[in-house]
């Protein structure tokens, strides 16, 4: 775990694997009240992702002050701005001297990553979006998808594995664009 200084402050974040020359490097962008670990570690760890992950070096941000361990800001203190948090992440990439990515991002994670690719859209090589891990999100405590017990190995398998995973983005899509009532 590092942790490098940008023009918004202090920003931590965490490699797994070891550099591939040549490919990029798998970064991953939390949604909010989450960190890196809450946010990812179901779907890094799960089996079925061993074979791709291992392929490449992961790099996973946690955005400031929700790394572990983390103290409170104090009082009055600015928050980055999501556009401000996207332009940490290049200040990671030169200190690990990685030259591009694929990004992986929840919710607010997501927005982040895809700020970062419309600003430097050539050091992305992809994005990803995982519908199954928002839904899990959606469907589960944080604690239960930590847990990773049966039941949710269960509900990921079917939801990672729908044949009909493109409708469920339809209506996922349509709940996160309801009114409030
Ligand atoms: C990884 O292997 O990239 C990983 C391991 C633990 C938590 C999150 C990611």
């Amino acid at each position: 775990t590092h942790s490098v200084e940008t023009p918004y402050g202090s920003v931590t974040f965490t490699v797994y694997g070891t550099p591939k020359p040549k490919r990029p490097a798998i970064l991953t962008y939390h949604d909010v009240g989450l960190n890196y670990k809450s946010c990812f570690q179901p779907l890094f760890q799960f089996e079925d992702m061993q074979e791709i992950i291992q392929n490449f070096v992961r790099v996973h941000v946690d955005a400031p002050g929700m790394e572990e361990g983390a103290p409170v800001f104090p009082l009055g203190y600015q928050y980055p701005s999501l556009d401000q948090l996207a332009d940490m992440i290049p200040c990671v990439l030169q200190y690990l001297n990685f030259s591009t990515i694929i990004g992986v991002g929840v919710g607010a994670g997501a927005y982040i990553l895809a700020r970062y690719a419309l600003n430097h859209p050539d050091t992305v090589e992809g994005l990803t979006s995982s519908i199954p891990e928002m839904i899990l999100g959606h469907l589960f405590s944080q604690e239960e998808l930590s847990g990773n017990s049966e039941l949710i190995q269960k509900y990921r398998n079917i939801i990672t594995h729908a044949p009909n995973l493109d409708n469920i983005e339809l209506y996922w899509n349509s709940y996160n664009n309801r009114r409030d009532l």
